[in-house]
C-alpha cells in the first residue's frame, strides 16, 4: 500500500502542475490513496467546488484544507455535503465540515485527519488532545491513518510526529510552503516531514507575488498579496510506503519538481 501526498496548492499555477503532474504521478506510483492539499487553491485563498472538484477529477481522493478554510465563501455551501474534503479538526465545535474523514480505497479504509498548529497561529483547541482523541476513533476501524499536521513552526510539527510515533501511518506538515529535507519513518513506523512544500509559482514568495511581499516587509502598510497567474511552476509532495499488515510506514520519499529540481520517490 501507499500514498501520494501533494502540498499546498498555490492558485491557477499550482492547479496546471495538478493537472499536468498527478496523473503521471499516480501512473508511476499507483497509489493507494492520493491526498491534495487545497486550502490556497482558490487564487491563495481558500477552495471552490468547480476547484474541489477539478482536483477530484484530475485524480486525486481527499483535499485537505488549514488556515485558510474558509477564506472562499463557497466553501460554506459544499462542505457539509461533500465527502472528500477534511479541515483542521481542532476548529471550535460546531465549525462546518468534518476533521477525520475516512476513505475506502477498494474495500480498504484509510482514515484522513488534518489538525492545525497553535505556535505562531491563531489560537485553537489543543492539537495534540485533539488528535489522540480522532486517533483512538480511527483505530477503531483502520490501521491505516494518515495525519496532514497543518503548522508554522518545525518545533511543534515534530513534537506531533513523535507523539503519533507508533500510532498512525504518517504525519505530514504543511502550511510553510517550503519542503524540509527531514523525511523519515521514526522508530516506531511513522512516516514524518516537517513540511512537503507548496505546488505553485516558483519565482514568487511562497506563492505570493513577491514585489507585494517585500513591500509589505519594508513598509509595514496594508499591502494586498496577489497570486501571478503566469510563470515558472514547482510541485512537491511526498510518497509513502506502508506495510499493509500493521498500518506503518516501510519509507517517505520527497517529490519536488521544478527547472532546478527533480526529485522522484523510486
Ligand atoms: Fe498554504
Ligand atoms: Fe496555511
Amino acid at each position: 500500500m501507499n500514498i501520494l501526498f501533494i502540498g499546498d496548492v498555490v492558485g491557477s499555477l499550482g492547479r496546471e502542475m495538478i493537472t499536468e503532474y498527478l496523473p503521471k504521478l499516480k501512473a508511476k506510483y499507483r497509489p493507494t490513496l492520493t491526498i491534495v492539499n487545497g486550502e490556497n487553491a482558490a487564487s491563495g485563498r481558500g477552495i471552490t467546488q468547480k476547484i474541489y472538484k477539478g482536483f477530484l477529477q484530475d485524480g486525486a481522493n481527499v483535499i485537505t484544507m488549514g488556515n485558510h478554510t474558509w477564506d472562499n465563501k463557497e466553501i460554506f455551501e459544499f462542505i457539509e455535503t461533500s465527502k472528500n474534503i477534511v479541515r483542521p479538526a481542532n476548529f471550535p465545535k460546531g465549525t462546518p465540515g468534518k476533521g477525520l474523514i475516512f476513505a475506502n480505497m477498494n474495500g480498504v479504509e484509510i482514515a484522513v485527519i488534518n489538525l492545525q498548529g497553535r505556535t505562531f497561529m491563531p489560537p485553537l483547541d489543543c492539537p495534540f488532545e485533539k488528535a489522540e482523541e480522532l486517533v483512538n476513533e480511527a483505530k477503531k476501524r483502520t490501521p491505516f491513518i494518515f495525519v496532514d499536521f497543518h503548522a508554522e513552526a518545525t518545533s511543534e510539527k515534530q513534537a506531533m510526529g513523535w507523539y503519533l510515533d507508533g500510532k498512525v501511518t504518517a504525519v505530514v506538515g504543511t502550511h510553510t510552503h517550503i519542503q524540509t529535507a527531514d523525511n523519515r519513518v521514526l522508530p516506531n513506523g511513522t512516516a514524518f516531514i516537517a513540511d512537503v512544500g507548496m505546488t505553485g509559482p516558483y519565482d514568487e514568495i511562497l506563492g505570493m507575488t513577491k514585489e507585494a511581499v517585500i513591500k509589505k516587509f519594508m513598509t509595514s502598510l496594508p499591502v494586498r498579496f496577489e497570486v501571478p497567474k503566469k510563470g515558472r511552476k514547482s510541485l512537491s509532495g511526498v510518497h509513502i510506503e506502508i506495510d499493509s499488515k500493521t498500518g506503518m510506514a516501510k519509507k517517505i520519499d520527497r517529490i519536488l519538481i521544478n527547472d532546478d529540481h527533480l526529485f522522484l520517490a523510486e
